[in-house]
């Protein structure tokens, strides 16, 4: 299977080595001056000093090796020395039926596969999720979908945060509530209770209660620490409550990632590989991988050429415990012995980037992985609209569920006002309203590239017109209704003979479709999928105003026009698929 681009470069790239010059000059690609030609090469200005030539002599020993090529109806030089192609109809009809026969629209899948594991999502137990971990769900899970279409095994771990400080600070927190739970008597050798002791909504009145008492007064900070280590090494029914608190949490939690349509392949938590901590300890202590420092025991990782010198990574405390870079090492050792991944993508914001920095250099010391086979996949903040990270009108952090919640009720009144889903039973409304919202939410924090802050406007994402999630799914829906229609009237799709202007700029879009996933998946980045599905919705439309289907006489040309926009909806679907998006039947 080969793009149109890949074809023109492969003629191109022959010409160019035909006059003693390197293939990969032949590089062809869209153009970015359409109203001359659709695409372009750029190889002869590259050319011109290897071939001490203009670059206009250069082209125009190119364009002679390329007369009378069949595939191209037009060949020009423009300006200095670019050249302009033109390719013949044949040449999009016959990749347009490729991609209509094939159910991957025409993306190839990796030449090797591999095991990735991705860390994304990472909700901290009892701390309500915010748009931080709304972005890494949204990407993350983005990530998962499209790594899995291109063909690699993607394993997914939410990696709670369930270990540490916090988890002290609850204990200590109950505890002064209901003393006389059984968890908090150091004798007790019973059975605990398999039945929670608290509700969600306790945990989450009962953590920041206890953070906020923590922070005003010395000595409460000082039991949950006791507390924490006193977890840490196991104390039974320190354990067996915590236990009770995952539970709990991850029950609520799994409401809400089922409301936003994210899967998650493990729901480990930084306590699962509490075990393997202190033989990872010693390990590196008895290899010099650690050091004293301080009472404390650290892995030294700064590098000689830092721009900022990186500070060690603190293995243990001079209190004895493990921190968070702790637990993240034993869960990369973890993750070896289990999964023997190829590459793990930490979904992660980038205010933690000196984190994972320290994390996977001394990973990489201690040979705990290969280089490489780590990465943080950085992503920026949501912002209100006075450009500072989002916060409710109180000023509080802005929990995920409200935003759902908001996000819905919007969707609704939006379908309403646009006169949408009218004639939907009321549930079918709703579940169109949810994927509305969703789309909305995930498609704007999708678009940017993933390091770019962004402005959290819900009418805005909401909008059925403009770059939105709910312009896609709308024109998703139209073409459905297209197809529906015709099935109705028993109109079939043909073979599809490109003739119009517009079906060629079509065929051009569902052509690139391969080139932007491969882009996204090299540079982890599903903005390049909402782009082209984006630029692939508007070419449908231009299409469909310029070439009329149903109404079309000539029955090859409606049958092929049929073909184009089945072939379009079905890449349509499959690109809103992997941003994590599902258009209804109706709307
Ligand atoms: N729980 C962390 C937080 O809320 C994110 C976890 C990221 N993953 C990891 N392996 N450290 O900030």
């Amino acid at each position: 299977m080969t793009s149109i681009v890949e074809q023109l470069t492969a003629r191109v790239g022959a010409a160019f080595s035909a006059i003693g010059l390197p293939e990969e000059l032949g590089q062809c690609l869209e153009s970015d001056r359409p109203d001359l030609a659709p695409y372009q090469c750029n190889g002869a200005m590259a050319a011109a000093k290897l071939a001490k030539k203009a670059p206009r002599a250069v082209a125009e020993e190119v364009l002679a090796q390329l007369a009378g090529d069949p595939l191209l109806e037009t060949v020009e030089i423009a300006g200095p020395g670019f050249l302009n192609f033109t390719p013949v109809a044949s040449v999009y009809s016959g990749r347009a039926n490729e991609i209509a026969a094939d159910d991957r629209s025409g993306a190839v899948a990796v030449a090797e596969p591999r095991t990735v594991m991705i860390d994304f999502g990472g909700p901290n137990v009892a701390k309500p999720m915010h748009v931080g971990h709304l972005r890494s769900s949204v990407i993350g899970d983005s990530l998962q979908r499209l790594f899995r279409f291109r063909g690699d095994t993607v394993i997914s771990d939410i990696h709670l945060g369930d270990w540490g400080y916090q988890m002290g600070l609850l204990v200590t927190e109950l505890q002064s509530e209901q003393p006389d739970l059984p968890y908090f008597d150091a004798d007790f050798q019973g059975e605990y209770p398999t039945e929670p002791p608290v509700t969600i909504e306790d945990l989450s009145r009962l953590y920041p209660q206890a953070a906020a008492a923590a922070k005003e007064d010395e000595e409460r900070a000082a039991k949950a620490r006791k507390a924490t280590a006193e977890l840490q090494a196991g104390r039974r029914g320190y354990r067996a409550l915590l236990a009770h608190f995952i539970a709990v949490s991850i029950e609520a939690l799994k409401q809400d990632f089922n409301a936003l349509g994210v899967h998650f392949d493990l729901w480990k938590g930084e306590s699962d590989v509490n075990d393997l901590i202190p033989g990872l300890v010693e390990d590196f202590k008895a290899r010099k991988v650690a050091e004293p420092s301080e009472g404390a025991w650290v892995v030294r990782v700064a590098r000689e050429d830092d721009k900022k010198e990186l500070a060690p990574l603190i293995l243990v405390s001079s209190q004895g415990s493990a921190l968070y870079g702790t637990t993240d090492l034993a869960t990369i050792l973890n993750r070896r012995q289990n999964q023997d991944p190829d590459l793990i993508l930490y979904v992660v914001d980038l205010g933690q980037s000196d984190h994972f920095e320290q994390v996977f250099r001394a990973a990489y010391k201690a040979g705990l992985a290969e280089e490489d086979t780590l990465e943080h996949i950085k992503f920026g903040t949501v912002n209100g609209p006075d450009g500072k990270r989002l916060r409710t009108r109180a000023g509080g952090t802005f929990r995920l569920a409200d935003l759902i919640g908001e996000a819905f009720e919007r969707a609704k009144s939006r379908l309403h006002e646009a006169g949408l889903g009218e004639e939907l039973p009321a549930g079918e409304f709703d579940a169109v309203a949810r994927m509305v919202a969703n789309a909305a939410i995930k498609f704007a924090d999708l678009q940017n590239f993933r390091t770019t802050n962004y402005i959290f406007e819900l009418d805005r994402f909401v909008s059925f017109e403009g770059k939105t999630g709910p312009y896609l799914l709308y024109q998703a829906v139209r073409v459905k209704s297209i197809m529906r229609k015709a099935d109705a009237e028993g109109l079939k799709p043909g073979e599809i003979i490109v003739g119009e202007a517009a079906e060629a700029a079509l065929v051009r879009k569902l052509d690139g479709f391969d080139a932007a996933l491969k882009r996204a998946y090299e540079q982890r980045a599903p903005n390049h999928v909402c782009e082209h599905v984006y630029s692939l919705a508007q070419a449908f439309s231009s299409f469909y105003a310029a070439c009329p289907i149903l109404p079309e006489k000539d029955a090859a040309i409606r049958a092929s026009r049929l073909a184009l926009a089945q072939a379009t909806l079905r890449q349509l679907e499959l690109g809103l698929s992997l941003i994590g998006l599902d258009a209804p039947e109706k709307m």
